[in-house]
């Protein structure tokens, strides 16, 4: 294996930062200090005005594989994360067939065992997605599965629910809802409300989401298995399950970058470019989400990447699918929400790094066998995946510069505020000087 030091970046620890060198070699971080001297061949990266921290872990990334891969590859995914500074994924469960079994989940372990990134599994609660049977979640968990969910639609039927909980609490994982009560936004491609009435399209309304967030927490209540709520789009469902945490739920929570930087008058254009479940709220709801990121009520940011080839998310608005791009711009959009100048590097790690990596048992306590350790604490000793983030730099997003397969990002043309400069993933350089290698 390499060897590379960082130079003079801000190494951001979990409570505390520091100016220095980190060095690397043979997949660890060998040493952190204000000046490291090492041996000569070692790969020289100047961070000098970047923080470094722990790579980026996404709780939330479609990659299409098995079923659309014009869409996505767990190849073109492995890229675009690592464009977007992230050392590790979660792939979710919504491919075709779903990964609601043993042999999907190794495929998948397998494809993403190739690719320079680690890639995590996410198994479904049910059998197909379907919502009617549960999945052999015990038997995706002996392969290290450590999340499970239905995302694109939550579980609608509590009482299925309840027995997922009861049945997946002594197994150590995890149920991860996407809270939306399909009855209540049935027929519906945007928020509902004045503007879903002046545009004639049927609305989702928020009640959809705020009830199954309401619902769930109880069942967490009565049945002690920790829940993680996916991308939250309103401010009382992020306040909902912030208090349930406080109160000592195992709960945790996470939002996505385009609930936090895009709001339902985009809808205006009738581009389904922005249609998205749940979808873009009002803005009113767009700066509680940001003030919710800023006032750590908010476990993670996570992509929700869900890449979907042109000829798809060119069909008339009520008919295209849902969703759009997200791993190449979360870091920048996280910064900027975060106040880009003005951000707090712990607090940025904190929602792109280190919780998504608790909440996916990704850390080195976790011990997983087919995974390294992400979200550590920038110390000696820890699997080498850090990667280099330069606040300064200001850039343009472009559709035609993306990685993924897909290209459906709301984001062409947009002012970004910080950059992803380098990543070491898995302990090898896969993105140097802004580019993959
Ligand atoms: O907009 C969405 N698209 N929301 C989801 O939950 C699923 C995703 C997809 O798979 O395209």
């Amino acid at each position: 294996m390499s060897a590379y030091v960082l130079r003079q970046g801000l190494v951001v620890g979990e409570s505390s930062s520091l100016v220095g060198d980190v060095f690397i070699e043979d997949g660890l971080i060998r040493e952190v200090a204000p000046h490291v001297q090492c041996a000569k061949g070692t790969l020289e990266i100047d961070a000098e005005g970047c923080w470094v921290g722990p790579g980026l872990v996404d709780l939330h990334a479609h990659l299409r594989e098995p079923g659309d891969e014009a869409a996505e590859t767990i190849e073109s995914g492995a890229r675009a994360g690592a464009m977007g500074g992230f050392s590790a994924l979660v792939a979710m469960p919504n491919t075709e067939p779903a990964l609601d079994n043993p042999a999907l989940v190794s495929y998948v372990l397998d494809r993403g065992a190739r690719t320079p990134l680690d890639i995590a599994v996410a198994g479904a609660i049910t059998q197909g997605r379907r919502g009617e049977l549960l999945a052999p979640m015990a038997e995706m968990a002996a392969l290290g599965v450590r999340i499970f969910t239905d995302d694109g639609v939550g579980v609608q039927d509590p009482s299925l629910m309840r027995r997922a909980l009861v049945y997946a609490k002594p197994l150590g994982v995890c149920l991860a809802q996407h809270c939306e009560d399909e009855r209540l936004a049935a027929g519906g491609s945007m928020n509902e409300g004045a503007v879903s009435s002046r545009l004639g399209l049927v609305g989702r309304p928020m009640l959809a989401e705020e009830l199954m967030v309401m619902r769930d927490l109880e069942l967490v209540r009565l049945t002690g298995c920790p829940m993680h709520f996916m991308h939250l789009s309103t401010g009382r469902s992020v306040a909902m399950v912030a208090a349930a945490r406080l109160e000592g739920l195992p709960v945790s929570s996470e939002v996505a970058p385009h609930h936090f930087t895009l709001d339902e008058d985009s809808m205006a254009t009738f581009d389904p470019i922005f249609k998205v479940h749940p979808p873009l709220r009002a803005a009113a709801h767009v700066a509680a989400l940001r003030a919710a990121l800023v006032a750590g009520q908010i476990d993670a940011v996570a992509t929700d990447h869900a890449p979907h080839a042109p000829e798809m998310k060119d069909l008339p608005f009520d008919e295209a699918p849902p969703g759009m791009l997200g791993l190449e711009h979360a870091a920048a959009l996280t910064y900027e929400a975060l106040g880009a100048d003005a951000a707090d590097p712990l607090i940025f790690f904190s929602l792109l790094s280190r919780a998504p990596a608790r909440v996916a048992q990704l850390r080195a306590s976790d011990h997983r066998p087919r995974h390294g350790a992400h979200g550590g604490a920038m110390h000696a000793g820890e699997d080498a995946n850090v990667v280099v983030f330069d606040p300064a730099q200001r850039w343009t997003a472009r559709r035609d510069a993306l990685q993924s397969r897909a290209t459906n990002t709301p984001y062409d043309g947009r002012a970004m505020f910080g950059k992803v400069r380098a990543l070491i993933a898995k302990g090898e350089l896969v993105v140097d000087d802004g580019a993959l290698r």
